[in-house]
């Protein structure tokens, strides 16, 4: 089997030491000969980078291993980019989450105002990831879960149509996992069919390889407990605040039991009851930070400060092995089936050819070719378009440096109650955002 040079871009991140891990842990089916890690903050790549580097010395030291900040060096000789960063680090992930908040509007990383602020940080970056691959790497491709995806995604779309990425999301993967432990199977024996947006969708159909349909079954057990299960593994959807996520799903089901609703819809659907919810002084970013982050960090000093990683201290994020199985299905054309965010072309058939749209997939070493759905119902239908509006707003007011374009998006979102507050709440995020977004032209005094 050919051995593959893989790049982590985001190499500080703290879903770095389980990818790594989970690589490892996957050898077998996908062996790798060089692991790079790049990162633009030299200090906190550093921190994980020097306890890989024992992990790997002791594990696997046929591996070449590195960790830099040079593009150059990072995207040279390399045929995936696995590209995890967070454009404004937690710092701003939490700003994301309490300017809203303080507006009594949703505060989250991906849907709403913090999402539309969290996207038009990222695009630059993306965008700036995919140039350095495409110089110094032509032929890779770069399997991206940098969020917010879906705004990341139409940005790709629309300013680098002909780049090899692939934009890809684990909570489908995450829920497919507990709808299997729903019915006693493993995620291996189900097949989906799914329709929607990046964190906005809906599953039509969960068989297993004989055509059994499990849909009911698994409607039945989340009208009752939402999508928790017994059955727990061990990822970041394990925290107290995303198994009442979960178990919201049951109040997602109720307003059309006909699909089985991806948990992200509780924003959009109940964001009365999210900012009730909320604690506007302690949100996910605090959480993450005083967990995961806390976590993953003293587990690589321990590592460093003892000079060896025999006692264990990196999980295997198996979680994450979607990502060996999407390259794997680049890489020996497995023509793996899989969720995947690409342009619709007629793969919903009552929905733009031009929206980004998540779907079934084979992928093979073309990429993806998207598996019709067929036509989706009205309510659905109109939810959709009104949230990819929102994205492709977003997108053009980063393109077009449109403070009005940006103010539309915002007032379209279905979590904000009027142009009123959205512009409030834009006003504070671009304040915000400063050192990260484009300066935004402002509108017509005439009219204001
Ligand atoms: P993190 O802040 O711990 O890590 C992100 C890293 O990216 C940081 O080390 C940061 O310095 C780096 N970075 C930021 N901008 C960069 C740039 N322009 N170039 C290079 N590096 C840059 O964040 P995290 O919580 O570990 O999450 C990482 C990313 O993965 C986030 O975008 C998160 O939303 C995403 N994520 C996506 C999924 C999915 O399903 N799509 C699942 C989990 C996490
Ligand atoms: C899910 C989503 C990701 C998101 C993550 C946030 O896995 O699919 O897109 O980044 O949750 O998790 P966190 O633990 O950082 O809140
Ligand atoms: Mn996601």
């Amino acid at each position: 089997m050919k051995k593959h040079s893989i790049l982590i871009a985001g190499g500080g991140s703290t879903f770095t030491p389980g990818i790594v891990m989970m690589l490892l842990d996957n050898m077998d089916r996908f062996p790798i000969d060089s692991l790079k890690l790049y990162d633009n903050d030299e200090e906190r790549q550093a921190k994980l980078g020097r306890a890989l580097k024992i992990v790997l010395t002791e594990k696997a030291p046929q591996i070449e291993f590195e960790y830099t900040t040079d593009p150059e060096k990072a995207f040279t000789n390399v045929d995936f980019v696995f590209a995890h960063i967070r454009s404004g680090k937690y710092r701003m992930r939490e700003l994301d989450e309490k300017i809203p908040l303080a507006h009594n509007v949703v505060g989250q990383e991906t849907c709403g105002p913090g999402g539309i602020a969290y996207g038009m940080r990222s695009i630059g970056d993306i965008v700036e990831l995919i140039d350095f691959m495409e110089k110094y790497s032509p032929n890779a491709w770069m399997l991206n879960y940098s969020n917010p995806a879906a705004i990341v995604a139409e940005a790709c779309r629309v300013l680098r149509p002909n780049s090899k990425i692939l934009n890809i999301c684990d909570m489908p993967v995450g829920t497919l996992r507990r709808m299997s432990q729903i019915v006693g199977l493993t995620p291996e024996d189900l097949e989906v069919k799914y329709f929607g947006l990046n964190h906005f969708g809906w599953w039509t159909s969960v068989k297993d390889h004989k055509g059994h349909e499990y849909l009911p079954e698994i409607r039945d057990y989340v009208a009752e407990h939402g999508y928790l299960t017994k059955v727990e593994v061990d990822t970041q959807h394990m925290d107290a605040s995303w198994q009442a996520t979960h178990k919201k799903a049951k109040d997602l089901l109720a307003i059309d039991p006909r699909f089985l609703p991806n948990t992200y819809l509780k924003y959009y659907l109940y964001p009365d009851y999210v900012v009730e919810e909320s604690d506007p002084n302690y949100t996910r970013a605090n959480e993450v930070m005083d967990g995961r982050e806390k976590n993953v960090f003293s587990a690589a000093k321990r590592i460093v400060d003892a000079g060896t990683s025999s006692v264990g201290e990196f999980n295997i994020d198996s979680h994450a092995s979607f990502i060996v199985d999407l390259a794997r299905a680049i890489a020996f054309n497995t023509h793996e089936r899989m969720l995947l965010i690409v342009p619709n072309n007629g793969a919903i058939s009552n929905f733009d050819d031009d929206a980004m749209v998540e779907v079934p997939c084979i992928v093979g070493n073309d990429g993806p070719e998207p598996l019709a759905q067929g036509n989706i119902p009205m309510f659905q239908r109109g939810m959709m378009y009104e949230q990819v509006t929102v994205e492709k707003l977003a997108v053009q007011a980063w393109i077009e440096h449109d403070y009005q374009k940006l103010w539309q998006a915002l007032s379209l979102s279905k979590t904000v109650p009027s142009a009123q507050v959205a512009k409030e709440l834009l006003d504070d995020l671009v304040e915000a955002n400063k050192e990260f977004w484009p300066e935004l032209k402002r509108p017509d005094k005439k009219y204001g």
